[in-house]
């Protein structure tokens, strides 16, 4: 597999900038990750950007990821004093957990205060994160209104604005956008599966039997239950996928890019059952 490293965009620099200027005025700062790539879906800088502050890790879209390894992510970062939380950032519910936790490190962070004589103004908070994550969305589920943009341009600033949240909490409006690990080619290939970068990093039938091999790694079934498919993993899966799913090209040959797109869709949809590509490894963040 030869992966093109293109997406890697050149605005790192400058986002990582942005960032560090906003990083100085927050007290905490939620990480948002996907679910099904924890591991893939990280900032690599942002441990160290953000030491000193209070940090959230939000496993998101957890509603599509492989329950029991979110469990376990979700034991693994607690281990390493991460606070961790699993969600689906579109609904209420999980809003108002993340936000009671919130409150609760604010009013922390208020009696330190107290105790050194600061006097007391709202705890400030960031969201940060890898594109697609659902940033935005956590910011407009917070703020109960449709004010944050979806749509990414890292670097971009802005004059800051603060959303109040309530009386001891404010949220900067602006995500901020730092880049995944770049120079590990599975990172490349599990954050186009699920979405999160263009899937121009490899052609979309070279990406799905890519992601047809991983998917039967760690759910052996489920290429055959959704599909039918042969057990064993086999080159000719996309032309199966294809005779199956009756995609076919003018003169009746099986359409393997359009069956590519119906897998690569399904994944990343969930329609292939909540699965999570990457596993915890001891000892690693
Ligand atoms: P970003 O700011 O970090 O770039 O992400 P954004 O909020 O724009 O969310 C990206 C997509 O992910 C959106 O879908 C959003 O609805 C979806 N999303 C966010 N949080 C969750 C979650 O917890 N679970 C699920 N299932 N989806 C979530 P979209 O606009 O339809 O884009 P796409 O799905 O076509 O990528």
């Amino acid at each position: 597999m030869s992966m093109n490293l293109q997406w890697y965009p050149g605005h790192m620099t400058k986002a990582r900038r942005a960032m560090e200027e906003s990083i100085k005025l927050v007290d905490l700062i939620v990480e948002i990750r996907d679910a099904r790539v924890p591991y893939s879906s990280a900032n690599p800088d942002l441990a160290g950007l953000g030491r000193g502050k209070k940090r959230i890790l939000v496993l998101n879209k957890a509603d599509l990821a492989d329950p029991r390894e979110t469990d376990r992510w979700t034991e693994h970062f607690r281990n390493q004093e991460i606070i961790p939380l699993a969600m689906d950032a579109r609904k209420r519910g999980d809003c108002t957990d993340i936000l009671r936790l919130l409150d609760r490190l604010a009013a922390e962070k208020k009696e330190k205060d107290l105790k050194r004589g600061i006097k007391n103004r709202p705890a400030r908070l960031m969201i940060a994160g890898i594109p697609n994550v659902g940033k935005s969305t956590l910011i407009n589920s917070l703020a109960g209104r449709a004010s944050a943009k979806t749509g990414d341009r890292p670097g971009v600033t802005r004059g800051l604005q603060w959303i109040r949240l309530n009386a001891s909490l404010e949220l900067l409006d602006t995500p901020g956008i730092l880049w995944p690990r770049f120079e590990d080619e599975s990172v490349g290939l599990k954050l186009a599966l699920m979405g999160a970068i263009r899937e121009e990093v490899l052609p979309a039938e070279e990406l799905a039997l890519e992601g047809m091999k991983l998917l039967k790694e760690r759910y052996p079934l489920a290429l055959t239950d959704k599909y039918g498919l042969s057990e064993e993993y086999a080159p000719a899966w996309l032309t199966e996928l294809a005779s199956s799913q009756g995609l076919l090209q003018k003169g009746g040959e099986p359409d393997t890019l359009r069956a590519a797109g119906r897998f690569l869709d399904d994944l990343k949809k969930g329609r292939l059952g909540r699965v999570t590509l990457e596993s915890p490894a001891p000892g690693e963040e």
